[in-house]
């Protein structure tokens, strides 16, 4: 998703801020950058298509400025040209905008009958058109801001430069995450805090409707009408000592391998003094139902969850992708439990059905890795996952911490219903204690997972099989694999495969799978055999005693159903990783992925 930096100083060159702050968004995802900065009492605007460096390179070192703003596009309308990269600049406004105004063409009809023209095929352009439209009836900004939040609808996280103005930065925030940061004599604007910390880790974050104004010594932040606002400044304290990639190729692969460890972290705080710890987990008994929402991985976790509240806990559970919650009738109910899932918290998706949610007084619950991120301050309690930073645009040790808390939050409620008697919860505690011990040998496959991608890294198909649990596990399997090799992967349900998809099964078409459940395994071996009669390469993954030689197996320990998921995921994700890693993809900013997607 786009990324926004703006700067002002009393007395430094805010282009290394800008620029800076723009390679620390890059994990968002885009596809060309520009920056627009005050020189000579003129806005100079340099735009790019594709990395940042690319605009570095045409910056010479003699340029200086006291006030800009940047920008890193992920092309929602119009294609990744320099044309539609931002900064948009349309008569005395030039901003930088994240989201999507989805009344443009309306807007564009409105302001094309004043004579506007417009050069761009974005949005964004008829933003700043609009912007300026009012700055010019008003000849006043903040009521032309004012005016733009009463018109203009979707998502926008804006700032913006005025002609003639070098003393003051605008910036606007309507669902699009934006933060203003404050320090000596210099104040930043960016949509998180991460991207400057370099810099000061003191900031407001603006909510949805407020706008500020900001100069070199002063932040002004009002409401959409015009009413100053008292916002409490935040300091971020969490040490961001995961940023280098240490001795590892990728991110990806360091946040694999991590995850011995963010697991633990995870998991300490809720087992660490037994069942004492384990119910200071939410008290999910007064809900008859719980409903989980999330994206991608994300919603992948859910449906663990889902296994596990159902199968276990004898609870009515659904999982929702959060895209497709809003539009549908979910029978809300305030006896049910909604739980949002997100790695970054400022997911649109998963925010606009917890804002639904919301809007009808219903119970939330967060699972959310970022501090203060925006989803944090929407759910009613928030569960931090205890991951890290996570870089890689594939999420990896976000989804084993999510699926921690998740398995360690049916383990509690497992034991309020009473559907566990104390001596089974105990012993699940005692193994999340010994977690490390079973992930790390699973870590250092390394040779196996190489193996196994060589003989699937040039298949156009690949396929991913399983019952129950393991179908679950599947799907996130595939998911790893698409979105960093690109090679088209899908999963199935091991017993539906036969149902139409098996006739794309031909000679040395993968078919990976995992096979855990003793009741189930059976079947599931049938359905293999099914595929292995069409000419397939079967992986299997499993924690029974195979030894068909038909299978190349993959062997992981025995575990609980809590635990499970935990051990079959890290095969896929490490074989996703290596099979990438031969095709020579960019596997950390796999291409059209961003990392918080923060548009619908
Ligand atoms: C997962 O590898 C992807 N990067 C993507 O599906 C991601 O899980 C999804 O966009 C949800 O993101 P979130 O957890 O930050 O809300």
């Amino acid at each position: 998703m786009c990324g926004i930096v703006g700067a002002i100083s009393k007395d430094k060159n805010i282009l290394p801020i800008l620029i800076t702050g723009l390679k620390n968004l890059e994990y968002r995802g885009y596809d060309s950058a520009g920056v627009a900065y005050f020189e000579n009492n003129k806005i100079c605007i340099t735009k790019v298509t594709g990395k940042v460096d690319n605009l570095v390179q045409k910056i010479s070192d003699d340029d200086s400025s006291k006030i800009g703003i940047a920008h890193t596009r992920w092309a929602t309308h119009g294609k990744a040209t320099t044309v539609n990269a931002h900064p948009h600049k349309v008569g005395h406004i030039t901003i930088v905008h994240n989201g999507i105004i989805e009344n443009f063409e309306e807007i564009k009809e409105k302001l094309s009958q004043c004579g506007y023209s417009f050069k761009t095929s974005t949005d964004s352009e008829i933003a700043a058109a609009l912007l300026n439209y009012y700055y010019e009836e008003y000849n006043n900004i903040e009521k032309a801001i004012e005016s733009f939040m009463k018109e203009a609808k979707g998502s926008y996280a804006i700032s913006l430069l005025i002609d003639n103005d070098q003393n003051n930065l605008y910036c606007l925030k309507k669902e699009s995450p934006l933060i203003i940061a404050t320090g000596n004599n210099f104040n930043i604007i960016a949509s998180d805090i991460r991207a400057i910390l370099k810099y000061t880790n003191k900031y407001y974050i603006l909510d949805d409707f407020e706008y500020a104004k900001v100069n070199n010594s002063e932040i002004i932040i009002k409401n959409s009408k015009g009413l100053v606002l008292n916002k409490e400044l935040k300091e971020y304290t969490h040490e961001n000592k995961e940023n280098s990639k240490g001795h590892y190729k990728h991110y990806m692969l360091k946040e694999i391998m991590e995850q011995s460890k963010t697991i633990a972290d995870t998991a300490i705080p809720y087992i660490d003094d037994g069942i004492a710890s384990l119910l200071t987990m939410p008290d999910l008994t007064k809900y008859n139902a719980i409903d989980i929402v999330g994206c991608g991985t994300a919603y992948h976790a859910g449906l663990v969850a889902k296994y596990l509240f159902q199968e276990i806990t004898n609870t009515k559970c659904n999982v929702y992708l959060a895209s497709e919650y809003r539009y549908q009738n979910n029978f809300l109910s305030k006896d049910t439990l909604t739980i949002f899932i997100s790695q970054s918290g400022e997911t649109a998706d998963t925010i606009a059905a917890l804002k639904l949610v919301k809007s009808n007084n219903l119970p939330s619950l967060g699972i959310i890795n970022v501090e203060n991120s925006s989803m944090t301050f929407l759910v009613d309690q928030c569960l931090y996952t205890k991951a890290g930073s996570e870089i890689a645009v594939a999420s990896t040790k976000a989804y084993t911490a999510q699926v921690t808390m998740l398995s360690l939050l049916a383990l509690s409620h497992a034991y309020r219903n009473k559907t566990l008697k104390e001596k089974e919860v105990l012993e699940v505690l005692k193994e999340f204690k010994n977690i490390s011990n079973l992930i790390t040998p699973l870590l250092d496959k390394k040779n196996i997972y190489q193996s196994i991608a060589k003989e699937i890294y040039n298949e156009d198909d690949i396929f991913y099989i399983g019952r129950g649990l393991d179908y679950v596990l599947s799907m996130e399997g595939a998911l790893k694999l698409k979105e960093i090799s690109y090679i088209h992967s899908e999963a199935y349900a091991a017993g539906e495969l036969k149902h139409g998809t098996i006739s794309l099964v031909k000679k040395n078409t993968p078919v990976l799978c995992s096979a855990t459940n003793d009741k189930l395994n059976p079947k599931t071996v049938s359905n293999l055999k099914e595929v292995l009669a069409r000419g397939a390469k079967v992986y299997l993954i499993t924690d029974d005693s195979y030894n068909d030689p038909a299978f190349n197996i993959i062997n992981i320990p025995k575990a609980n159903i809590f635990i499970k998921p935990l051990l079959i995921v890290i095969p896929y994700q490490l074989i996703a990783y290596y099979t990438a890693d031969l095709k020579g993809t960019d596997i950390d900013k796999p291409k059209n992925l961003a990392k918080s997607v923060t548009v619908e």
